[in-house]
């Protein structure tokens, strides 16, 4: 790669593209792509490009398949490293990316300028083993997985010597993800990993590009996959430096968070919240309203009013927002009106249900209104209630 090509502000792909023509023009399409991100590398590059060569070289994928290394402008060149090798050898390509950053974007570079059958994902340090390659890709290829994961927890994997911190992370992090996105997966947090084409150009699109995992978001987006696992131990790093830091961290718990709050939640309920809230606001406002200017003796006649009110503004806005796509128009919008009352009178039994099977007692006389308001049986009564008239209003008043 020469100096002028190095410089570009883009990222830079042309050896890539050239590579990837003459490899695509030779040979067709490869079976396998290899794709490994790397930054401040240049002490593991070599290395790792010659085991993997030698690796997928004696393996029946033998000259079928390419590397893609995407380094991100690495201040110890990493990337001239890797260039060298690119020019000797057509199956090798690099990209240089310039102002991109970050491991799971570069991961997505990689994949969408791959060009192979069974797309494979692994680090530039050696802690991944280059001889596990091929037994990631063959479940795939044969086998009908669409991710195939090198896990640290599965059958003959290991952590190596992991530092204890490190372990510990690990293992919270797969647990969240076990029980947030319900995944069958023993190591989510793998960055050693196979997927098939298939799969992948059906998640491409809504993938976040952000943070650090890509493999989450393969395991949490679209349909469940078909996952296989091959055990493997978690290698030394050969040299340089880790760039796993706590940010990350917390960028995984946070992806962790948003992936299965966008899996349990649809977002249609989150609008359906979010409406129900303002009817409640609009229905304490009138009744605080109501008792200052009426007379003490309609202090019932405030509440109706107020329920109401909420009532008829949550049922508009729900009709121009949350079920916008089934709106009711002209008279429909009476009906609709008068299906939305019969079904919250259906939530209020349900929630006088509910409380009377849970505080059968009811609260102490002298009780204050807010410790009431907020005990456990209520919320539970309120969320069944709410989670309930939820469906019935999609399915019955906007017939969704
Ligand atoms: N292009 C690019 N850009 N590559 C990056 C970046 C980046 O911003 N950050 C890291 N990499 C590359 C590294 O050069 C290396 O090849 C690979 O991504 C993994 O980075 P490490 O810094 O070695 O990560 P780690 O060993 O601490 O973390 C490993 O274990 C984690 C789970 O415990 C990795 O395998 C992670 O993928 C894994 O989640
Ligand atoms: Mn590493």
């Amino acid at each position: 790669m020469s100096e002028t090509q190095s410089r570009r502000s883009d990222y830079d792909r042309t050896s890539a593209d050239r590579n990837r023509d003459e490899t695509l023009a030779g040979r067709g399409r490869p079976t396998v792509s290899v794709i490994i991100p790397t930054f401040n590398e240049a002490d593991n590059i070599e290395v790792l490009l010659d085991q993997l060569r030698i690796r997928l070289d004696a393996d029946r994928y033998g000259d079928d398949y390419e590397i893609i290394v995407v380094d991100d402008d690495s201040p110890d060149e990493t990337w001239r490293l890797a260039g060298t090798i690119a020019e000797q050898d057509g199956r090798v390509s690099v990209v240089r990316r310039a102002s991109d950053r970050g491991l799971a974007s570069a991961v997505l570079t990689g994949l969408s300028v791959a060009s192979g059958s069974v797309l494979v994902v692994m680090d530039a340090d050696l802690q991944h083993d280059p001889a596990v390659v091929p037994r990631l890709v063959a479940p795939v290829l044969d086998g009908g997985s669409d991710i195939c994961v090198a896990s640290r927890t599965s059958g003959g994997g290991s952590f190596g010597r992991f530092a204890r911190s490190r372990k510990l992370i690990s293992f919270t992090g797969n647990s969240v993800a076990q029980l947030l996105l319900g995944t069958q997966c023993t190591d989510p947090m793998s960055g050693f990993f196979a997927v098939s084409r298939t799969y992948y150009e059906t998640v491409a699109p809504i993938i976040n590009p952000r943070g650090f995992k890509i493999l989450l978001e393969f395991l949490a987006r679209g349909k469940r996959p078909q996952v296989a696992e091959v055990g493997y131990r978690f290698g030394e790093r050969l040299g340089g430096e880790t760039k796993l830091n706590r940010s990350v961290v917390l960028n995984y718990l946070a992806a962790l968070i948003t992936l299965s709050a966008g899996r349990i939640l649809p977002a249609t309920f989150v609008i359906y919240l979010a409406v129900g809230l303002v009817g409640l606001g609009v229905r304490a406002v009138v009744e605080q309203v109501g008792l200052m200017i009426l007379d003490p003796s309609s202090a019932a006649m405030a509440v109706v009013l107020a329920v109401e009110s909420g009532l008829i503004v949550n049922y508009l806005l729900h009709n121009r927002i949350t079920f916008e796509p089934f709106r009711h128009r002209g008279v429909h919008t009476l009906r609709g009106l008068v299906s939305f009352h019969v079904v919250s009178l259906h939530g209020l039994l349900v929630h006088a249900g509910v409380m009377a099977m849970l505080a059968p007692s009811g609260p102490e006389p002298s009780a204050d209104l807010v410790a009431t308001t907020f005990s456990g049986p209520f919320i539970l009564a309120g969320a069944l209630a709410t989670i309930g008239n939820y469906h019935i209003n999609a399915g019955t008043t906007w017939q969704t």
